[in-house]
């Protein structure tokens, strides 16, 4: 039996309490999704464990709808913004919400037949995330960005394709401003 409950998310820090699960990704665990491998490796072995993300996560295996925090770190491997991997979901009928609390980033969307959208993420922005979009968010600014996601707790996380064949696009710093490129290495398949 479930019983309501009042979860605190802290807009400054992501902190969920209570929360069911946790995870970080440092550098070393995203070795393949930035372009500059090799300045990857270097960051690697230069600064040890640096934290890209962390997921803290509010899920019940009998409710329909879970929310959580993304806390991402401001950096850049080369002249590419931090980032998460990224993911289309298992279900294709599950979209997503994505709620900015603090910081600047961007939301960078593709479907499944290769239309790509940027959706700005800022303090006030409720990004909307439709069924069959893939999405990875990108910290943009010199602060931490901390968005609040809403989803359905049977969504599922699809990485495959993305880890393999990249996105069509990416967002490196030109001049000290984010710029949407296209990705050289985008794998046509
Ligand atoms: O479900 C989501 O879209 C988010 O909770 C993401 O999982 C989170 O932001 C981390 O990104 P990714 O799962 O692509 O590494
Ligand atoms: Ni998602």
């Amino acid at each position: 039996m479930l019983f309501p409950e009042g979860v605190s998310v802290d807009g400054r820090t992501g902190e969920v309490s209570p929360a069911t699960d946790r995870y970080t990704k440092t550098l070393a665990d995203l070795r393949g999704f930035f372009r500059d491998s090799a300045k990857l490796d270097e960051m690697v072995a230069t600064q040890g464990e640096v934290p890209v993300y962390e997921v803290i996560g509010y899920r019940k295996a009998e409710s329909d709808l879970s929310f959580g925090t993304t806390i991402m770190s401001p950096g850049k491997v080369g002249d590419e913004y931090f980032m998460t991997r990224g993911h289309f979901h298992v279900r294709r009928d599950r979209g997503e919400v994505y709620y900015t609390q603090s910081g600047e980033g961007l939301l960078l969307l593709e479907s499944r037949d290769g239309d790509t959208r940027v959706v700005e993420m800022k303090p006030g922005i409720c990004a909307f995330i439709p069924p069959d979009w893939a999405h990875r968010s990108i910290n943009t600014g010199p602060e931490k960005l901390v968005f609040t996601w809403f989803c359905a707790t049977d969504a599922g996380h699809e990485y495959g394709e993305i880890q393999e064949r990249g996105m069509r696009k990416l967002v490196v710093d030109r001049g000290g401003e984010p710029f949407v490129a296209a990705n050289p290495n985008f794998a046509e398949r």
